[in-house]
């Protein structure tokens, strides 16, 4: 383990084995369809490359970006689209795949970006959820795991762009954040 990481929550294996049964779950409900699965970069990024490798139903991939964290752990503001998609979104079935629901704004933003370019149906896909912590009332379709209030890193998730890469989801240490 990462010596900045108090404790791992959950490993590949873990990960690995949810993030199939999402998989199979958008297949089932996707079945004779192209649906388009949209990435919000960055933290999705590993989560969004091992959902749709492990999907059998033929997805075209888009890209974006909305951004409310900068360098902090706590959300600043309302979130706002950095990095718009390269297709248009209108009368197609949009998956979106999220890293995590937490005060749930990002996904407002999200479910009105889709919405007013005239998706024909969304279905949000979270590797993660913090109940406890939601400020607005939004819920993901399908959620892999549902976790404690605290802050965390790994596949995708970040601290000021460091930990990305870590192949496990972990609790970062306090002293790393709180000496900032
Ligand atoms: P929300 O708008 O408050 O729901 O925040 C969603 C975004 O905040 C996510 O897409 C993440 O990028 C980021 N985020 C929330 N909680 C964490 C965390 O524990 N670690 C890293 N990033 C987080």
């Amino acid at each position: 383990m990462h010596e900045d990481c108090e404790r791992v929550i959950l490993t590949e294996e873990e990960i690995a084995g949810r993030v199939k049964e999402a998989a199979a779950w958008l297949d089932e409900r996707f079945r004779g369809t192209t649906p388009v699965a949209v990435c919000n970069l960055k933290g999705s990024a590993m989560f969004f490359c091992d959902l749709v490798r492990a999907m059998q139903t033929d997805v075209e991939l888009d890209f974006m970006a909305v951004s409310s964290y900068g360098n902090d752990t706590i959300a600043a503001g309302r979130p706002k689209i950095k990095k718009h998609l390269f297709s248009s979104v209108a009368g197609r079935d949009v998956i979106l795949a999220e890293d995590i629901v937490d005060t749930g704004r990002t996904l407002v933003t999200l479910r009105n970006f889709f919405e007013e370019r005239g998706a024909k149906s969304l279905t949000v896909v979270t590797l993660l959820d913090k109940p406890s912590r939601r400020k607005v009332n939004v819920s993901a379709d399908f959620t892999c795991f549902t976790i404690e209030d605290a802050f965390i890193v790994g596949y995708g998730l970040d601290y000021a762009e460091k930990y990305r890469n870590l192949p496990y989801i972990a609790i970062l240490k306090r002293e790393i954040y709180e000496h900032d």
